[in-house]
């Protein structure tokens, strides 16, 4: 089963109109050929100027959150169709640090998820366990926890993009070890095959991420069970490129 590979940013809290778009200006011409799906996931108030930015190329701009609400009194959210207004195509949700740090919950990642799949846009659903998690060795029990409530009724989850990060690799530089990752991504997607069916599993995009860089990523990407990469530091510089073309 063929998998297309697909590599995302993340830019997290970084980055304005100025600097964004001369990073996209820059990496436009170094990405053009790439193999893999690109897509970089900006802060919401930069979605117009990157869109524009990246206009005619193979960059596509995602967005980092969502609300479920198509619209209403929900101070600080942003809805679909503000998104889709600007050909948004993909939408994190679920990342850990707004599972850390903004009390997003499984309940509140399975409404975001249901919610961007009934907008026609891919999520791409974060999930993973931290480092005392990993070290009680209750690692398949989070994972199995994540994916059974945040898939929860779910229809085509071929359409869900899935992005493995443990937290423990994320923004420390200590990445999981190529085996690691993808011996977790393998039972990622055996899980998938059990609540759904083998054959969706077999088509569903799992991207690893957690300080995966233009050094690491060759050796990620030659798993068979991971299919890309979601990308955070290194996707704020020209390095990016070295990750989309892992293959050249
Ligand atoms: P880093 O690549 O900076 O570790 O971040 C990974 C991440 O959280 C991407 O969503």
């Amino acid at each position: 089963m063929e998998r297309k590979p697909f590599i995302a940013g993340n830019w997290k809290m970084n980055m304005t109109a100025a600097s964004g778009a001369k990073l996209i200006d820059e990496l436009k011409p170094l990405v053009k050929d790439a193999d893999c799906d690109v897509a970089l996931c900006v802060p919401a108030i930069l979605i117009p100027a990157m869109a524009e930015a990246a206009k005619g190329s193979n960059i596509a701009i995602g967005a980092q959150n969502m609300h479920w609400e198509a619209k209403g009194a929900f101070t600080g959210e942003i809805s679909a169709d503000m998104l889709k207004e600007y050909g948004v195509k993909y939408v994190i949700i679920g990342h850990s640090e707004r599972r850390q740090y903004f009390g997003e919950t499984d309940e509140t990642v399975n409404k975001r998820t249901k919610a961007v799949l009934a907008a026609g846009m891919t999520p791409i659903m974060c999930i993973g366990e931290t480092l005392s998690e990993r070290e009680g060795g209750i690692t398949e029990d989070v994972l199995s926890r994540q994916l059974e409530k945040d898939l929860e009724g779910v229809e085509d989850v071929t359409k869900v993009v899935i992005a493995y990060e443990p937290v423990w690799a994320i923004g420390t530089g200590r990445t999981a070890t190529d085996e690691q990752a993808q011996e977790t991504i393998a039972f990622i997607r055996k899980k998938i095959g059990e609540l759904f069916c083998p054959k969706c599993a077999e088509k569903v995009i799992i991207q690893y991420g957690g300080s995966m860089n233009a050094g690491n990523c060759k050796g990620l990407m030659a798993q068979p069970d991971i299919d890309g990469g979601l990308i955070g530091g290194a996707s704020l510089k020209c390095d990016f490129a070295k990750i989309v073309n892992f293959d050249k």
